[in-house]
């Protein structure tokens, strides 16, 4: 009976894992190297070593740079009409998670590595990090906007990157059906853009 009750209480807890929210360092938002210094330096990276890896600390940075909280409920990225329809998922070699921006927290949705279809370049399959660029087609239909803001974010990011001594590029050449599916898209949601990161 007991060991039953202590099998139990284990696979509960290994369901409630699955579901919690993974709470993220604070980002870092004051300071860093000068920002027209970053312009300047701003390039596409696809040299981005496999043994690589990113940290906590920088994840949360990217993730802000993109589409962090500002002030006001507004983001580091401005939308047309305030629709706010940018949602960014991170794919690592462990699992796919869904960033929060309210919270700061990761929602996984997928665990697993699931590089292989993130894309049709190599380096993208093995990097340390892969951000997904989403919109939410609900709230944005129009196509100009939703680039616009993917844009944005994409540019905030190689900002950051820069900044921080990191590797990135922009990639529109994805396996979309398959890492959509991998992400487990709703209906609304539509895959634009996956942002590839790594040293
Ligand atoms: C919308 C868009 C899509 C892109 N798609 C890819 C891609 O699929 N693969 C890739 O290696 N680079 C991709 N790039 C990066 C461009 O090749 C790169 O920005 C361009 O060569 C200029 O280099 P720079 O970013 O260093 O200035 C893309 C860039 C943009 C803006």
């Amino acid at each position: 009976m007991r060991h039953q009750f202590l099998l139990a209480a284990a696979m509960l807890a290994a369901s409630t894992v699955t579901t919690m929210a993974q709470i993220l360092p604070a980002p870092q938002t004051t300071g860093g190297r000068p920002l027209m210094d970053m312009m300047a330096q701003r390039q596409s990276l696809r040299d981005i070593d496999p043994n690589s890896t990113v940290s906590r600390q920088d994840l949360s940075n990217i993730l802000w740079a993109a589409w962090g909280i500002t002030h006001d409920g507004k983001h580091t990225v401005a939308t047309a009409m305030n629709r706010q329809e940018l949602i960014l998922y991170v794919i690592t070699a462990t699992e796919i998670s869904r960033f929060n921006p309210e919270t700061n927290t990761l929602t996984v949705v997928n665990r697993g590595d699931f590089r292989n279809v993130v894309g049709r370049q190599d380096f993208a399959k093995t990097a340390p990090l892969n951000i997904a660029l989403v919109v939410d087609t609900n709230k944005q239909a129009r196509t100009e906007f939703q680039a616009y803001t993917t844009g944005a974010a994409s540019q905030n990011i190689y900002l950051y990157c820069a900044q921080a001594g990191l590797k990135t590029v922009v990639r529109a050449m994805l396996n979309d059906a398959e890492l959509s599916k991998a992400m487990k898209l709703p209906e609304n949601e539509l895959l634009l853009y996956v942002q590839t990161v790594g040293k």
